[in-house]
């Protein structure tokens, strides 16, 4: 089966707008506003976004949109959103959605790669970020959602409903 060819509309979303929660967007500071991440976000920020969790490197826009088409082609397994502040993103947030034959054929959530712009910070994005990820996983079908972070970030997760479970191992390649 072949998967469907992305639109090359800059505006287009990543997803259904729809699996935006309309209780985040009622919640925002005024101005901001919630929506799935597009094309266009390469020259939006969303990038610089990235930088205060971790290391970006330098992407080039070709390469930007190669990732973002493989992306829309799994259009429900990849659920990037953007916070914006009416003009850039301000903040960012996953959830990639894994298919198991576990638990009756069961889906989980994956909440990755969340960040608020430095100085957007204490706004609670951070926390409308999760709550939009809550609302997308829940609305695909997901039994539970999970996530990996640091011992610093805890108490954010902790505020966010989440509780320790488990532990995280790695190998790194
Ligand atoms: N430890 C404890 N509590 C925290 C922390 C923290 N590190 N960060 C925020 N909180 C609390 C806030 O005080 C607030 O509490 P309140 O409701 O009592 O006022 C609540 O959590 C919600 O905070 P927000 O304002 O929504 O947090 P913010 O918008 O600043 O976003 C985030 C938090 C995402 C951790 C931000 O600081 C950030 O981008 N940090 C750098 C990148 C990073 O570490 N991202 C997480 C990686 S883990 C992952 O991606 C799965």
């Amino acid at each position: 089966m072949s998967l469907p060819t992305p639109s090359t509309d800059p505006h287009a979303a990543l997803f259904s707008p729809s699996l935006i929660s309309p209780s985040v967007l009622a919640a925002l500071p005024e101005g901001y506003t919630c929506r799935p991440l597009q094309r266009a976000d390469y020259h939006n920020g969303f990038l610089d976004v990235l930088r205060v969790l971790t290391t970006v490197g330098d992407i080039s826009e070709e390469k930007w949109n190669e990732r973002f088409e493989w992306m829309a082609r799994r259009g429900d397994e990849y659920f990037l959103l953007a916070i914006t502040d009416g003009t850039k993103v301000v903040g960012t947030g996953a959830l990639i959605v894994e298919r198991k034959f576990i638990h009756n054929l069961g889906l989980v959530g994956h909440i990755e790669d969340i960040a608020v712009a430095k100085d957007q910070q204490g706004k609670k994005l951070g926390l409308r970020i999760i709550q939009a990820l809550d609302y997308v996983a829940e609305k695909v079908g997901c039994y539970k959602t999970i996530l990996d972070c640091s011992e610093a970030n805890e108490g954010f997760y902790v505020k966010c409903g989440f509780k320790r479970a488990g532990l995280e191992m790695a190998h790194y390649y």
